[in-house]
């Protein structure tokens, strides 16, 4: 496994908000994650990540374990990072946020070469500061950033939020993509529609747990399964 997640309790401070979750990633695979706003979603990232609080439970990736060690030290083993809302430095160039997903692992010019050959509209528009770029060029130089460092797992926490169609498609054409070259994917949506198209597995998160953890073809099968975990 790529990336193996066992019995985890995290959250921040006092607070707990992932209880006993165990989760399975291998290379090549997209896991759908969804839940409700709170669910704890985006602190399952940054648990991964080191960014959380965690209290038990082991997270190793390719065999070893990771989650006793500093965050920074994360990236450079190979995990890399969408957050939700992009979290760009808006007054830096696209050049220098490419830069600086660089410098968060050990990307070579190839590497970054590669990432940007993903995104054609960035490319031409390396030396424009990141926000002043559109919502879907932004979500394109958050996507790229990560890509600098050459990741192995790839961690997207609703890249598609607030986009047109067009770019959503975009944006899940370049996780597809990744994931045929072997990237290990963790992509969180809020819209079962908007995954089952590119999702290997599809997991469920309720107040910190797993739900459910199940295939595209499960979820189309039976709708009351989306019905019961998103309530969509
Ligand atoms: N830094 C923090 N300190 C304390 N509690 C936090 C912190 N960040 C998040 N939480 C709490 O943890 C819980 C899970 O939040 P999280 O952001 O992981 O949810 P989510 O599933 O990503 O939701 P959304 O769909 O709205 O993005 C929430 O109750 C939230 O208030
Ligand atoms: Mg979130």
């Amino acid at each position: 496994m790529m990336l193996e997640l066992r019995d985890i309790d995290a959250g921040y401070g006092t607070v707990q908000v992932l209880r006993g979750l165990s989760l399975q990633l291998a290379a090549g695979e997209v896991l759908c994650l969804l839940g409700r706003n709170g669910a704890g979603k985006t602190t399952l990232m940054k648990t991964i990540l080191g960014l959380a609080d965690r209290r038990a439970g082991s997270i190793r990736l390719d065999g070893v374990e990771i989650g006793t060690m500093p965050a920074y030290r994360i990236p450079r083993l190979g995990v890399g990072y969408v957050p939700q809302g992009r979290r760009l430095f808006g007054e830096m160039t696209v050049a220098e946020n490419l830069r600086i997903g660089q410098l968060a692992g050990d990307g070579d010019e190839a590497t970054r070469n590669s990432a940007l050959a993903m995104f054609p509209r960035l490319e031409e528009r390396l030396g424009q500061r990141a926000d002043t770029l559109s919502g879907g060029e932004q979500q394109m130089l958050a996507m790229a950033r990560a890509l600098c460092l050459g990741p192995r797992v790839l961690l997207l926490d609703e890249p598609t939020e607030g986009l047109q169609p067009s770019m959503i498609a975009l944006i899940r054409d370049a996780a597809s993509a990744l994931a045929a070259g072997g990237v290990a994917v963790l992509l969180v949506e809020q819209r079962v529609e908007a995954v089952l198209e590119i999702a290997d597995r599809v997991a469920f998160l309720e107040n910190g747990r797993l739900a459910l953890d199940t295939t595209p073809d499960a979820l189309r099968a039976d709708e009351s399964l989306v019905h019961r975990y998103v309530g969509v």
